[in-house]
């Protein structure tokens, strides 16, 4: 899609972070945009910074659940018109050994980071498809999404790797249908995603001791300063817009994962028979 001026933009994780910098430079595009999240204030926020440049509307959603999903696209496109650009963008970050991963951590990872995607595209693809006015979506995954490396973890890394698959295939099967799929699989980017997925995740998952919940906040506070080294919200924001305009399905934000990717390429290609 070359020209996103006037277009309606559903933008799920909308207010803080990378959903936050996709917002503003449609914004700056000239897209109309509805935000949907959990975070209230950060809505608010989000609105009060983004209402002088173009029509923004925020909708509080959690994208785990089906029911309000599917009202609240009904309530964007009666305000808002049609929605044609997608960004499936909420997630959460949990880091937890193997071992000591619970069902209440899958289904916490899995519900966000995959059925949220899944929600997402159930509830406006057909919209899309039938009314026949092109569209583009974006699904967010992760470097943790092309290859697995030391500290990705391995629940973040199965949602991500779905977030890929599906995004590859839909990529394919709408060929055809004038919907332009992306994929974003960023590197480290600056936003607060460790803690803020700590503060929401499933407590006492696991029993820790208060020594070992100590060194858990010391780490969790090591990735989080890694990442406050990473690109920034707004330059991705950027980049999004122009794999939209360019129709490209992949994008990444840094060479951040160049070499696990080579490695594993090769490991796949060394496998076959
Ligand atoms: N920050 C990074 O380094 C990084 C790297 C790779 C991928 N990502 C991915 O980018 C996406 C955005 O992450 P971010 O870094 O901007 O994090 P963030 O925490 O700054 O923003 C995520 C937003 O999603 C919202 N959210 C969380 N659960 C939700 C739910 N159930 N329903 C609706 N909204 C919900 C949060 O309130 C928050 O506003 C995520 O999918 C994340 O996995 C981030």
């Amino acid at each position: 899609m070359t020209d996103v001026s006037g277009r309606i933009a559903f933008i799920t994780g909308g207010a803080n972070g990378i959903g936050l910098g996709i917002a503003r430079s449609l914004a700056r595009a000239g897209a109309k945009l509805a935000l949907a999240d959990v975070d209230v204030a950060a809505l608010a926020r989000a609105k009060a910074e983004l209402q002088g440049m173009t029509q923004v509307e925020t909708y509080q959603l959690d994208v785990r659940d089906r029911i309000a999903y599917a009202s609240t696209a009904d309530e964007v496109e009666s305000r808002l018109g049609p929605v044609s650009l997608l960004f499936n963008n909420a997630g959460v970050l949990v880091a937890e050994a193997p071992a000591k991963i619970n069902y209440d951590l899958w289904d916490f990872a899995l519900g966000i980071n995959v059925n949220g995607v899944i929600n997402g595209v159930q509830t406006f693809l057909r919209r899309m498809v039938e009314r026949r006015q092109g569209g583009h979506i974006v699904n967010t995954a992760s470097g943790a999404g092309l290859a697995a490396t030391t500290g990705s973890g391995v629940l973040y890394c199965t949602t991500k790797y779905a977030v890929v698959g599906m995004s590859e295939a839909l990529n394919v099967e709408l060929r055809g249908a004038d919907i332009g799929v992306s994929v974003l699989c960023p590197g480290p980017v600056a936003t607060g995603i460790v803690h803020r997925s700590h503060e929401v995740a499933p407590k006492g998952a696991v029993q820790l001791s208060a020594e070992h919940e100590k060194r858990r906040a010391g780490l969790r506070e090591q990735i989080n300063q890694a990442l406050q080294q990473g690109t920034s919200p707004d330059t991705v924001g950027e980049m999004v817009l122009r794999a939209v305009r360019e129709n490209r399905l992949y994008i990444h934000t840094d060479r951040f994962m160049e070499e696990p990717i080579k490695a594993r390429t090769q490991a796949l290609l060394a496998a076959l028979p």
